[in-house]
């Protein structure tokens, strides 16, 4: 038996059989249970209930009291105010409660697995080939990565799906150039295939044929017959294309290696992947009515999307020319994840820019039956990463920032902090260096995790690598704080003593530990990662008082209590890991 109940959850069982008994006829009432500051919890459900069948709610209250059973859970509960009831847990049940966590043999804490499974397929880190990535596609990458991993934590089977730009009238332009300048590609193919030297010369062939294509009708005329050949599966062309592909994919994994981040690839499914359902998706929109013919377009119209004309804007799945666009390609995917993919949830981890696009592809599905009751969509759309300034981040220049530039700074300024501490820690070089990466990319990730995903957050490296506050460092230390107490503890052994009376700040931390499992189900419901970052915060500082009001390791300290202290310690450490490896961040040992 791996799950445990948390407290919240057996008091909130507790409370509403309590209802029950003392209401036979209230029906399933809520007791609505909420952490408090005047005891553990308080339950305010009593006073709506009383209102709704006219009886007094100071006297339900107390029948309520009179009839939850005895046993070790409640230290005290007491009626106050117009009806409300304060609870005080026992120190026995919260000590034994986050022992059966310990004490999980699967080493998931408790926490549940699998209630409400089903099957999520998540769209995330979806970059574009033949371009340079920058902080945009950081923030699908690791808010996507955040919530495929609790998703999978709690239970659901997650499949993953990087929808990356590998298709468009772009590679004709770019495979016409490469044909017509062979030499690039003589060049290209003895270079040594490292990701950003990959990069820079998909980057210069880039620029070249796009300033060919801009100056030169003719080389214009041939891309895009070039285009046709691609689409209709021309060998060479196709050969040529797939060498994009492939060398931008060894770019792609080097900056996901950079962010510690695995992206597998048999789930890169990109643009390309839908290609041969374009076709089908049209004719079966077409043929139900979804989508009407317009100027030559085939279009899907909205009573409620349009232009600052008043005109409605549609969503055009097939071009007046023929061709297959972005929204085509996006209802392809939809039809593959539902029929194939057998998807119960599409997760759309994507820009907030493209809210309007997913909200029409979305009501197109579900006109077309695809999206219903039992399969639903969404976007966890995400803001834009401001500079300093507030503006758009941007180089001097007016350029966008490389985000292979900006993480090996993150990386540059967190081994400085690591290295201020070294001595004392008494780090090696390597030590320093492997650090110095964990806490770096681990700031850029937490910064980008910790606030609400849909607002805008400035990038601010001096903050994200500061010890105070709420970062990634300052929990990192607190992590390695804790090793470092249970590593001095030496001989004596983390053990719980239910028996023994806790101190305030030990209960505020016990009760906390235990509300875990409960974070995650929250945040696999809601898509808000930020709260898993909050919660650890929380964890951390209620960690700090707990340290500075109880001594650990102290001499006056019965054995007992050292031995207790220390299993807090020791929870404290193993969750804010795992909460920290959900988010995707190392929590080294030492630092
Ligand atoms: N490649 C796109 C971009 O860079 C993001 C793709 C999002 N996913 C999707 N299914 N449309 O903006």
């Amino acid at each position: 038996m791996a799950s445990v109940n948390s407290l919240a959850s057996t008091l909130q069982q507790q409370l509403a059989d309590a209802l029950t008994a003392a209401l036979p006829d209230a029906g399933t009432a809520d007791p609505l249970l909420r952490r408090s500051d005047r005891a553990d919890f308080q339950a305010n459900g009593i006073l709506a209930l009383a209102k709704k069948l006219k009886g007094n709610p100071r006297e339900l209250a107390s029948q309520v009291t009179a009839a939850i059973p005895a046993g070790d859970l409640i230290k005290e509960i007491e009626v106050s105010g117009p009806g409300f009831l304060n609870i005080t847990l026992s120190d026995k049940a919260i000590i034994e409660t986050l022992a059966a966590r310990a004490a999980d043999d699967e080493g998931r804490l408790g926490v549940p697995y699998g209630q409400n499974a089903g099957t999520t397929v998540v769209d995330y880190a979806q970059p574009n080939v033949a371009k340079e990535m920058h902080v945009g596609h950081l923030r699908s990458a690791v808010i996507g990565a955040a919530m495929v991993e609790v998703l999978e934590f709690t239970g659901e089977t997650v499949i993953r799906r990087h929808h990356i730009g590998d298709w468009g009238t772009q590679f004709g332009m770019l495979i016409q150039y490469l044909i017509e300048h062979p030499q690039e590609l003589d060049h290209r193919g003895g270079e040594e295939q490292d990701g950003e030297a990959t990069m820079s010369s998909l980057n210069r062939l880039y620029k070249a044929s796009r300033a060919l294509f801009d100056s030169d009708e003719e080389f214009k005329a041939r891309s895009r017959d070039r285009v046709v050949a691609l689409q209709a599966g021309d060998e060479e062309t196709v050969a040529l294309w797939q060498r994009f592909v492939d060398e931008s994919k060894i770019y792609f994994y080097s900056v996901f290696n950079k962010l510690d981040m695995e992206i597998r690839d048999p789930d890169i499914v990109g643009e390309s992947g839908y290609n041969d359902m374009l076709e089908e998706t049209c004719r079966i929109l077409e043929e139900t009515g979804v989508a009407v013919r317009s100027e030559g377009a085939l279009c899907v119209f909205f009573d409620d999307v349009k232009g600052p004309d008043g005109n409605p804007v549609p969503l055009i799945v097939k071009k007046t020319n023929g061709g297959y666009g972005y929204a085509a390609t996006d209802l392809s995917a939809i039809r593959d994840r539902v029929q194939n993919l057998k998807a119960s949830t599409l997760l759309y981890v994507v820009d907030a820019r493209q809210s309007l696009h997913f909200k029409m592809v979305f009501e197109t599905a579900r006109r077309a039956g695809w999206l219903n009751e039992d399969v639903k969509a969404h976007q966890l759309a995400f803001g834009t990463v401001l500079g300093k300034d507030g503006k758009p981040f941007k180089t001097r220049e007016g350029e966008t920032v490389r985000l292979v530039d900006l993480l090996d700074e993150a990386i540059e300024r967190a081994t400085a902090v690591v290295r201020e501490k070294a001595e004392k820690v008494g780090l090696t070089e390597q030590e320093i260096v492997e650090n110095g990466e964990y806490v770096g990319i681990g700031a850029v990730k937490y910064a980008d995790l910790s606030t609400s995903a849909v607002r805008d957050y400035k990038f601010d490296l001096d903050q994200m690598v500061s010890l105070n506050g709420d970062t990634s460092v300052y929990l990192q230390y607190a992590y390695a704080r804790i090793k470092s107490i249970l590593r001095k503890a030496g001989e004596i052994r983390p053990v719980a003593h239910p028996e023994l009376e806790l101190a305030p700040a030990e209960r505020a931390l016990g009760l906390h530990l235990d509300q875990f499992g409960e974070n995650l189900a929250e945040v696999a419901s809601t898509y808000e990662p930020h709260k898993l970052a909050a919660y650890l915060y929380q964890l951390a500082s209620h960690y700090t008082t707990f340290y500075d009001q109880c001594h650990v390791l102290s001499d006056e300290n019965p054995a007992e209590v050292v031995e207790n202290r220390l299993f807090l310690c020791d929870l404290t450490a193993r969750t804010l890991h795992q909460g920290m490896a959900l988010l995707g961040i190392r929590t080294p040992e030492r630092l």
